[in-house]
C-alpha cells in the first residue's frame, strides 16, 4: 500500500515534520524519581523517533514539585531537568522526528503523596474517580499555575524541544478548569465558556513572548469528555477558536479521562476519538492531530484521506512494536507485532516504569 497522506511533510511555523505520525504523550515512569530524563527514557524514544515518527510528544510531565503524575515522570521546573532533558531531546531530532513535551499538572486526580499533601482544582468538588475534596485554588495560586506552565515551556525549549503540548485532556487540572461539571468558580476563570478557557489562553499567551516565532505551541483536549455536565464537542469547537486567537498552532483531538473510567479505552477500541478529530477539524484552521485505537498503519492513513485530521497518533500500538511505521512503508505490515489491547502498560509492575506484554524490550 502506498501512504501518500502520511508521508507528506507539515510544515507549523518553522517547524517541518518529515511524516504525518505522531507517537503521542505516554506516561512511562523512565524517568529518576527526581524528575530527570535517563537513559532508559532515551532508549525507548529514540528507538520509536528512528523509525520513521514525524513528531515524538514525550509523556505528562511536572511543571513543579507537586504537579507530576507519577513517582518516577519527567519533570521540567528546575535548572537541574534541562541538560537530561537536552540528552532526550537531541536524540530524538538525531533519529529523524520533531522532539516535543507535554507539560501537566494533575489537579484534583493526583494521589495525596504526589500533591505534597494538598491536592488542588479550579473547586472544591471531587473527582468521582479519585475521591478526594481539592483545595479551590486562590486567584493567586492561578496565577502561579500559570507562571509555572510557562517556565516550563521556557525550560522545553532550552532544552531543545521544538514544541510543548499543554495537556488539556483527561481530567487533569486545566480540562479540569475548562470543564462544567469540575468548575464552579464565580471569577474570572469560571462561569462561561471564555471564563473556563481562560486560563489555558493565558498560558499560551504568556508562553509566546518567551519561546519566540518559531516555537510550536499545542494542546491536547477532551473535546468530549464523556461525563454528565461535562465537555461537549460544540463547546470545544467554540474554546479551540478561542485557543487560536491566543496563539495556539495545533490540536490534538481526545476524549474522556480519569473521570470516564473505561470508557474512554472503549470509545477508542472503537474509533470513536478519531471521529471526534473529524468534528473538530471541520471547525478550525490549524492542524489537528486524531488518536485513539489505531493498530495498523493503514487506518492511519485513511483517516488523513478521508479529511479526519492531518496527523494521526498511534500509542499503544508503537509501545507494542516501535517498528510498526518502518515495517509497514517497507510493505511488510504482516511482521508487525501487534497491540493486544491488555492494558498492561497501564499497571504498575514489579519493576518501576511501564511495561508492555508484546514488546519484551522495555
Ligand atoms: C501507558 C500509557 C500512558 C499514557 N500517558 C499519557 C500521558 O502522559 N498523556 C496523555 O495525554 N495521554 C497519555 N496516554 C494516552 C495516549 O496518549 C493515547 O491517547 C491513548 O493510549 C489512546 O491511543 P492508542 O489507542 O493509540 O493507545 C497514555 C496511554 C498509555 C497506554
Ligand atoms: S501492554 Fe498490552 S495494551 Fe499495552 S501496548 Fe502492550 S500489548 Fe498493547
Amino acid at each position: 500500500m502506498a501512504y501518500k497522506f502520511l508521508t507528506r511533510p507539515l510544515t507549523v511555523r518553522n517547524t517541518t515534520f518529515p511524516n504525518r505520525v505522531v507517537f503521542p504523550p505516554v506516561q512511562t515512569n523512565y524517568a529518576s524519581e527526581t524528575g530527570e530524563a535517563t537513559d532508559r527514557l532515551i532508549r525507548f524514544h529514540e528507538t520509536i523517533a528512528r523509525n520513521n515518527v514525524g513528531l515524538s510528544i514525550v509523556g505528562a510531565t511536572g511543571i513543579s514539585p507537586h504537579s507530576r503524575l507519577g513517582p518516577q515522570s519527567l519533570c521540567l521546573y528546575d535548572d537541574r531537568h534541562i541538560a537530561p532533558a537536552r540528552r532526550l531531546f537531541d536524540a530524538i531530532r538525531k533519529a529523524g522526528s520533531v522532539p516535543a513535551v507535554q507539560l501537566n499538572h494533575g489537579g484534583r486526580v493526583m494521589s495525596p503523596e504526589l500533591a505534597g499533601g494538598t491536592v488542588v482544582g479550579p473547586s472544591a468538588l471531587a473527582s468521582p474517580a479519585a475521591g478526594i475534596v481539592p483545595h479551590a485554588l486562590s486567584l493567586e495560586e492561578v496565577e502561579q499555575i500559570i507562571g509555572q506552565f510557562v517556565h516550563a515551556a521556557e525550560a522545553a525549549k532550552t532544552a531543545g524541544a521544538a514544541m510543548v503540548e499543554f495537556h488539556g485532556a483527561h481530567s487533569f487540572l486545566l480540562n479540569q478548569f475548562m470543564s462544567p461539571a469540575s468548575n464552579t468558580r464565580n471569577d474570572k476563570y469560571g462561569g462561561s465558556t471564555e471564563n473556563r478557557a481562560r486560563i489555558v489562553r493565558e498560558i499560551l499567551e504568556r508562553t509566546r513572548p518567551r519561546v519566540g516565532n518559531d516555537f510550536v505551541l499545542g494542546l491536547r483536549m477532551s473535546v468530549d469528555e464523556y461525563v454528565d455536565g461535562g465537555l461537549t464537542v460544540e463547546e470545544s469547537r467554540k474554546m479551540v477558536n478561542l485557543f487560536i486567537e491566543s496563539g495556539l498552532d495545533i490540536i490534538h483531538v481526545s476524549g474522556g479521562g480519569i473521570d470516564t473510567g473505561p470508557r474512554m479505552i472503549q470509545e477508542a477500541a472503537e474509533g470513536n476519538i478519531v471521529k471526534l478529530a473529524g468534528e473538530i477539524k471541520k471547525f478550525v484552521n490549524i492542524p489537528v492531530i486524531a488518536v485513539g485505537g489505531i493498530l495498523r498503519l493503514e487506518q492511519a492513513e485513511s483517516a488523513l484521506k478521508d479529511g479526519l485530521a492531518d496527523m494521526v497518533a498511534l500509542a499503544r500500538a508503537l509501545i507494542a512494536d516501535p517498528k510498526l511505521v518502518t515495517k509497514s512503508l517497507d510493505g511488510k505490515p504482516e511482521t508487525v507485532l501487534e497491540c493486544t489491547g491488555c492494558l498492561q502498560c497501564f499497571m504498575e509492575g514489579e519493576r518501576p516504569g511501564m511495561t508492555c506484554s508484546v514488546n519484551e524490550n522495555l
